[in-house]
This record gives structure tokens, C-alpha cells and sequence, in this order.
């Protein structure tokens, strides 16, 4: 198969024929339809979150399923999934508690025992990102990272739910409990936080503020639900949320990842407020947060991890707004691009010029 492969951190990905192997006990074999192309790709290649070459990236998927190994009981050939880079064991104090997606079985590979699932022309293994590695026209997945969904979905727009659209959304709808009428700030207009920006609307937020600096974004955002826009380019951001808020906002949140944006999102905060951080900040940089700022008037930072999601509920769920009108998800694709563009689309993504891509597969 065809794979787009991270030989060296800041180079662009290589089009290699990687040969992939049959699935093992608990393994699904898919073929890729589609695969958002999201940051934090961007951000491993850059080196901000490590993770050694050579490797595949890519883990926004949707696929149908072509194989499975054995004991693999939930699903059959056919079948319509959307990967995620969690997993879950079912039995460690997370999953029991009811947070499967702070379960540390999460990166677990195969056993050594069986070999590497990838595998480069020369025989060497490639690692394969978060048990996906989606930038392949095939993927071969425990069954735990995979979630079975409606046939009728389309499966270019599946995808995008597999990272962006769950940590967005499930940011506003599970790692804290927006009351309806709540004034919301959204810092950041990519896949992430157009999606934060739905759920803030789904669960009947008041004011909804969009922040980005590029202007072009905010058509988008006004479709999605979007009542106010801030250019962050143009004047101070802080000031403008407090001005519209008369004080700061109940909750914001930070889908960017840079140390400006999140002390901006804790200054935009409002009394008894919440920040929500969803970007990753590269783990090397820290961010320096005034404590009395904190306790004076007892606003909270929090971080939300993919959505704080249980994927195998959630999904479904999310597919079902999709179907029904609810989450927009046609509007957050600026284009449906080729494997052999991925290069090509890293770059835009890195200037800023789009909401969503998506590798869409033959
Ligand atoms: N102020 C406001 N907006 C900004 C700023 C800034 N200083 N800098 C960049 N932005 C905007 C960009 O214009 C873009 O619209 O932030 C948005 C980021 O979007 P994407 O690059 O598409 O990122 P996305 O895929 O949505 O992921 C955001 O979430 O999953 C986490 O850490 C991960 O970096 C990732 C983040
Ligand atoms: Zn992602
Ligand atoms: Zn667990």
C-alpha cells in the first residue's frame, strides 16, 4: 500500500509502498477512506510533540473494514468505522470510573512477539502514530481503537470526528458543564474550535464569542453559531471579550496551543469563570498564570483531553447530529485533498489558510 511517511522531523513526508501486515488476536484491518489532516500532525512533525521517525502519521480516520483477527467480535468485513488515538482496557481505575479516555493502555502497541505492523520496501519497521497511522490507504487497528457507525454517514465527513470534531465538541459537552444562556469565548477557529463553537451552541450557550486573527474564518463561525467575532490581528483581544461580556465570559476555551492564546484565555475569563484548555502547548513551553488572579475571583483552569470523550458512545452520537442538522460538518472542509498533496496541505495548514482538509482515499 501507499503511505505518506515522517522520515526526519521538519522535512515533508515521503509517498513510500509500505507493506502492512495481516491482523493479529483483538486486530481490525481497514481500508482508509478518508483522513482529516489535524495540528497535531503538524506538531509532531515540527517536533513539538515527540514521537521518533520514521513513523506514519495521520489519526483522523474513517475506513470500512476488510479484515479482522482473531477474537475480534465487534465488528465484521464491510463495516463503516471511525478510528481514535485512545483505546481503553476496561478494567484500570479510568475506564472503571467512567473516564475511558485517561486509560494509559491508550499508546500500547502490538506485543514484540508478533512482529511490527508496518513495514518499509527494505524490511524495516515503520512505527505506527496512536495504533492508526492514517496518511495509508490501509490501517490495521486494535479493535478498542475503533468505533462502528452508520452506513449512511458519509465517510469523508466520519472522519472528521474521529479527533478534531470530539475534542472540540466533547470539550464543550463533557469537561464542563456549560449552563444554557452562559457567555462563551472560542480562541482559535480550526477544526477544534469550530467544533467547541457547536457544542457551545448545542447546549444553548448565550453569548458566542469567536476569536481568530485570521477575518476569513468568522463567515464560517457565524454559520456555526458564532453571535460575536474578535480579530485577534487587529486591537486587543482581551479588552474586546470584556467589553462584550461586561467583565470576561463564563467559560473559554483555548484550541490553539500557544502560551499567548492560553494567558489571553485566562484573562478573558470572567469572575468564577472557567478556561478550558484544548490546544496543546508544545511540552517544552510552560505558561505563567498571576495565582492571586485565580483565587481573588475563583476562576478555574482546566484541561480537557479529546473531548474527555468515551468514543465508542460518543461517536455515534456525534453522527447522529451530523444526520439530523445539528453539527455542521460540510462547512469545516476547505478541501478534499489527494495522499500525494499531503506536503501540500501541512503547508496551508501551517499558514492558516483552512479550517479543514481531508485525504479522501479511491
Ligand atoms: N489568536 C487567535 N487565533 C489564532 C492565533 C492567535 N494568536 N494564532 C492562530 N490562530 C488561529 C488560526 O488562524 C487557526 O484558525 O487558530 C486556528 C488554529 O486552527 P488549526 O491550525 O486548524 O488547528 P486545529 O486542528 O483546530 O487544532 C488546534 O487543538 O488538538 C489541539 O493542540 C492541538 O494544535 C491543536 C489545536
Ligand atoms: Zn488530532
Ligand atoms: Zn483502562
Amino acid at each position: 500500500m501507499r503511505a505518506a511517511v515522517m522520515r526526519a522531523n521538519d522535512a515533508p513526508l515521503t509517498i513510500e509502498d509500505v507493506k502492512i501486515d495481516s491482523p493479529g488476536p483483538g486486530e481490525v484491518l481497514l481500508e482508509t477512506a478518508a483522513s482529516g489532516i489535524c495540528h497535531s500532525d503538524l506538531t509532531v512533525i515540527e517536533g513539538g510533540l515527540p514521537f521518533p521517525p520514521p513513523c506514519i502519521l495521520g489519526h483522523e480516520p474513517s475506513g470500512i473494514v476488510e479484515e479482522v483477527g482473531a477474537g475480534v467480535t465487534d465488528f465484521a468485513p464491510g463495516d463503516h468505522v471511525i478510528g481514535c488515538i485512545n483505546r481503553w482496557c476496561g478494567v484500570c481505575r479510568f475506564c472503571t470510573e467512567g473516564r475511558p479516555y485517561l486509560c494509559e493502555t491508550a499508546y500500547l502497541g502490538r506485543p514484540e512477539d508478533q512482529g511490527p505492523r508496518l513495514t518499509a520496501a527494505d524490511g524495516s519497521p515503520i512505527a505506527q502514530f496512536a495504533n492508526l497511522s492514517s496518511f495509508a490507504e490501509k490501517m490495521l487497528c486494535p479493535e478498542r481503537s475503533l468505533v462502528k457507525i452508520r452506513d449512511d454517514m458519509p465517510l469523508d465527513r466520519a472522519a472528521l470526528i474521529g479527533c478534531g470534531v470530539t475534542t472540540g465538541l466533547g470539550a464543550a459537552l463533557h469537561t464542563v458543564n456549560i449552563r444554557a444562556g452562559s457567555s462563551v469565548v472560542i480562541i482559535g477557529l480550526g477544526g477544534v474550535g469550530l467544533s467547541a463553537l457547536q457544542g457551545a451552541r448545542i447546549v444553548g450557550a448565550g453569548q458566542i464569542i469567536a476569536v481568530d486573527t485570521q477575518e476569513w474564518k468568522f463567515e464560517t463561525a457565524k454559520l456555526m453559531g458564532a453571535t460575536h467575532c474578535v480579530d485577534a490581528s487587529d486591537g486587543d483581544p482581551v479588552a474586546a471579550v470584556h467589553e462584550l461580556t461586561g467583565g470576561g465570559a463564563d467559560f473559554v476555551f483555548e484550541c490553539i496551543g500557544l502560551v499567548p492564546t492560553v494567558e489571553q484565555a485566562v484573562a478573558m475569563t470572567g469572575r468564577g469563570g472557567t478556561s478550558v484548555l484544548v490546544g496543546v502547548v508544545p511540552i517544552t513551553q510552560t505558561v505563567a498564570i498571576s495565582a492571586a488572579d485565580l483565587t481573588l475571583q475563583e476562576k478555574k483552569i482546566t484541561g480537557s483531553l479529546m473531548g474527555s470523550n468515551r468514543f465508542r458512545f460518543d461517536m455515534p452520537k456525534y453522527v447522529e447530529f451530523y444526520l439530523d442538522g445539528r453539527l455542521k460538518l460540510d462547512e469545516m472542509i476547505s478541501a478534499r485533498v489527494k495522499l500525494d498533496d499531503v506536503n501540500d496541505a501541512l503547508d496551508k495548514m501551517k499558514k492558516g489558510e483552512v479550517a479543514r482538509q481531508v485525504i479522501v482515499y479511491d
